[in-house]
């Protein structure tokens, strides 16, 4: 591989390594890259070579520049070659131009306030019902294993009708398709069978819709678009296992990062109980804060220029989604978590032509979460080590083990 400039120059760090990510030394080797060297040429060992982005500026860029930096060669370090050319341009986040047009018009159903109205009240009663089991139970909790995992599914199965009794089989299908740190033949061949399983469930699910439509969001996948096309029954099973990745892989890092993020500035938190107006404003600081997602990727169709950087055709450009979010020449003090900072558009769901199709309910998730803990705790502590994420493309916690003391009645 010819020489690239300038190169990523903070010494010995693999920062693609899974390993790497397992606790927060990321954000320290963030700090120093955001100031020596914005975009850089990164090597890693597994990974091979890429231009890694750690600023605000550049990362917005990238993302919006998607005709020269494309995601259906892949959005992601380490994709499977193979299922990364099966599902281009016929799976929302790895398609680009008028396919990803076309896709995206099938899902506008996500964005439309009729849906939230529908489900969210379903999700906000599970919510404030599961949280008060738990408080009352008067223990150490695992807010991940024990909450954060399970309540994102409530609001993906509803949106796609899935019958109450397969949310389990689902959920756990679900978390073991998706377990991004399988590692070993055994734990590998596990997170092989359950993907499997996963697209037969959802194939027999469109087959249903497509021969009895609902009102659901697998009807509007499996049934023709606004301007006439039809997907097909795999881009219609594909785009259901993105949405269910997109949005189980996600939302229960942010909730678990908000518990977190409330029990490290307990200050904060005051501030919000004194004001629970400003939970919506929060919100996006929970984002920003949490970066629930690591990276996305893009590759280059030709030679351009990005920062200081002579990004060649072919190249592959990785945007580190927390190291731009907490850029401090953007949002003042950004490692820390503050409430009531000027509004400014974070990158924590992307930008450009894939900026999350689901973020509107995932704020509104978020939102919901945020109310029932105003409701029902006085505050958090902390009663563990917090467990990080050993992963590349996912930030977040693995567990963490939290004492919810309650609020006295009254
Ligand atoms: C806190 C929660 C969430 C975060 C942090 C998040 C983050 C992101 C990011 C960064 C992207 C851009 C990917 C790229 O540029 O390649 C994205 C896209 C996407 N998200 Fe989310 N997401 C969240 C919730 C959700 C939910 C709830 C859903 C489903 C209901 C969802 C479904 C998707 C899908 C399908 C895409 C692809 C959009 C496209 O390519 O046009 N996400 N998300």
């Amino acid at each position: 591989m010819a020489e690239r400039a300038p190169a990523w120059r903070i010494g010995g760090v693999d920062i693609a390594d899974p390993h790497f990510h397992a606790t927060e030394a990321h954000h320290e080797v963030w700090r120093q890259a955001r100031a020596r060297h914005p975009i850089a040429w990164t090597t890693s060992q597994d990974y091979g070579g890429f231009w890694s982005i750690t600023t605000y500026e550049l990362g917005g860029q990238a993302l919006r520049r998607s005709e020269e930096l494309v995601s259906a060669r892949g959005m992601r370090l380490g994709g499977n070659a193979a299922s990364v050319e099966a599902a281009a341009d016929r799976m929302l986040v790895v398609s680009d131009g008028p396919a990803h047009r076309r896709l995206r018009s099938a899902l506008a159903q996500l964005t439309s306030n009729e849906t939230l109205t529908r489900y969210l009240p379903d999700v906000e009663r599970r919510l404030t019902t599961r949280l008060a089991q738990l408080i009352a139970e008067d223990r150490p909790i695992d807010i991940v294993g024990e909450f954060a995992r399970t309540f994102p599914q409530w609001l993906l199965f509803g949106l796609m009708d899935v019958p109450e009794q397969d949310w389990d089989r689902l959920g756990r299908l679900t978390d073991s398709a998706f377990d991004d740190e399988a590692t070993g033949a055994a734990a590998l061949a596990s997170r092989r069978e359950a993907n499997a399983e996963l697209f037969m469930y959802v194939d027999e699910l469109v087959r249903r819709r497509r021969s009895a439509p609902g009102d659901d969001v697998v009807t509007a996948l499996a049934a023709p678009a606004p301007d006439g096309t039809v997907l097909s029954d795999d881009e219609a099973v594909l785009n259901c296992i993105g949405l269910l990745n997109g949005g189980l892989e996600t939302v229960p890092h942010a909730a678990s990062g908000t518990v977190l993020a409330l029990a490290r500035y307990p200050g904060e938190w005051r501030k919000l109980q004194r004001d629970n107006g400003l939970a919506d404003r929060v919100v996006e600081e929970v984002l920003r804060w949490t970066s629930p997602a690591m990276h996305v990727m893009r590759t280059a169709t030709h030679d351009l220029s990005l920062g200081a950087a002579q990004v060649r055709k072919g190249d592959r450009v990785v945007v580190w989604l927390p190291a731009c979010n907490r850029d401090s020449t953007v949002f003042e003090d950004g490692d820390r978590f503050t409430i009531g900072r000027p509004p400014r558009p974070h990158l924590a769901l992307g930008g450009g032509p894939h900026y999350c199709v689901g973020a509107k309910l995932a704020r509104a998730e978020l939102v919901y979460f945020l109310n029932a803990l105003l409701d029902l705790v006085d505050s958090v502590e902390l009663t563990g080590v917090p467990r990080w994420k050993r992963s590349n493309f996912l930030h977040g916690l693995d567990s963490l083990e939290v004492r919810l003391v309650p609020k006295r009645a009254g």
